[in-house]
């Protein structure tokens, strides 16, 4: 067959209604809606050749310029799942080369920016052979392979604001793949997020050991209300442009998260005193300065801190002086454009 190559850079996101439990195969147990980024991106390419072995899947997965036999591993077996997506990987091998745009201590979860990116270009190399034209539906196709390899991932398939999940309150709204939000105030269409990057170790339990222990979690239920309600909330607040709503349900979120964490019946703490610490003192600026910043946090003590464009030379300042002993570097970042197809 013809030289078969393509490479496509993918952002990650921050979510601000939080998915946290998971059902049968990688259905999420609430809606959730997230930011995505920009700097911080994984970009991919892929090639195919010739297979030299009898296996479903042939892949060598290079991440920076080496094999990782681990990640490969989790990517091969996600090929295999989904072979159907993929057909000319029953008679090609492939390989793909990762890099991520962040330092790979920096805390920062990859896994949405890596499947985003992976699913986009295999995903490409099959319109590609079929001779078939991208249209929205393939970022519909994409946004649900991503979600198979990490839920989260759906979601960074589309600009700025995304939703995933089905959600009665919300047309169109999906448990396949994430939808952008589209009718976005202007107070909300510029949004940084400074992360501070507390802790660079990687975190002692994992994400899909937090989502299982929703399953026999004692709050469990009425979180995935509160989260299906808030996410409908949150397109209304993110319509209007109302900034004091949005902070509230911003932190709430947060601390929320990581409330289901400390009360799972395995309980078990991912924030750090840097994190605690860069809270107070964030909410305590909030307070004196009027200015709207606000924190979240992800699946660790890393601290995301949002804030439109307008305020970033009073809120750079603060992170730069206030925060300084609080983290070990900052990540700046804003909302992004969603993914690309790089020319090679
Ligand atoms: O996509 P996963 O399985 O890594 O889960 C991500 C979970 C959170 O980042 C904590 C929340 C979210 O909605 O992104």
């Amino acid at each position: 067959m013809s030289q078969v190559k393509v490479k496509w850079r993918c952002p990650s996101n921050i979510a601000i209604v939080k998915y946290w439990g998971k059902k049968g195969i990688q259905i999420p147990c609430n809606s959730s809606l997230s930011l995505t980024l920009s700097n911080s991106f994984t970009e991919v390419e892929v090639e195919l050749s010739d297979k030299t072995s009898s296996d479903a899947v042939q892949l060598a997965y290079y991440f920076e310029g080496e094999i990782n036999e681990k990640f490969g591993a989790r990517v091969a077996k996600f090929l295999e799942d989904n072979n159907e997506f993929f057909p000319y990987l029953a008679d090609n091998a492939i390989t793909i080369h990762s890099s991520n745009s962040f330092p790979h201590s920096a805390g920062i979860a990859s896994s949405a920016s890596a499947f985003g990116a992976i699913s986009l270009a295999l995903l490409d190399i099959s319109y590609e052979l079929e001779g078939k034209e991208k249209d929205d539906k393939f970022y519909n196709t994409a946004s649900n392979l991503a979600r198979l390899g990490s839920g989260s991932a759906s979601r960074s398939m589309f600009s700025n604001y995304a939703m995933w999940g089905e959600n009665s309150a919300i047309a169109n709204s999906s448990n396949q793949h994430a939808i952008e939000v589209t009718d976005i105030h202007p107070a909300f269409q510029s949004m940084k997020d400074a992360i501070l990057i507390v802790e660079d170790e990687p975190k002692k339990v994992s994400s899909s050991v937090g989502h299982s222990l929703m399953n026999n979690h004692p709050y469990a239920e009425n979180r995935f209300k509160q989260a299906n309600e808030r996410t409908a909330e949150l397109i209304e607040i993110l319509k209007t442009g109302n900034m004091e709503a949005f902070i509230h349900m911003c932190e709430s979120e947060a601390l929320t998260l990581h409330a289901m964490m400390m009360c799972s019946m395995e309980y078990y703490l991912l924030v750090k005193p840097g994190t605690i610490t860069a809270i107070e003192k964030l909410m305590e600026f909030r307070k004196e300065s009027k200015v709207p910043v606000c924190f979240t946090l992800d699946a660790g003590p890393n601290v995301h801190v949002l804030y439109p464009k307008a305020y970033e030379t009073e809120v750079e300042n603060f992170i730069n002086t206030e925060l300084k002993d609080t983290y070990k570097k900052v990540i700046y970042d804003e909302g992004g454009n969603g993914p690309t197809k790089i020319k090679i």
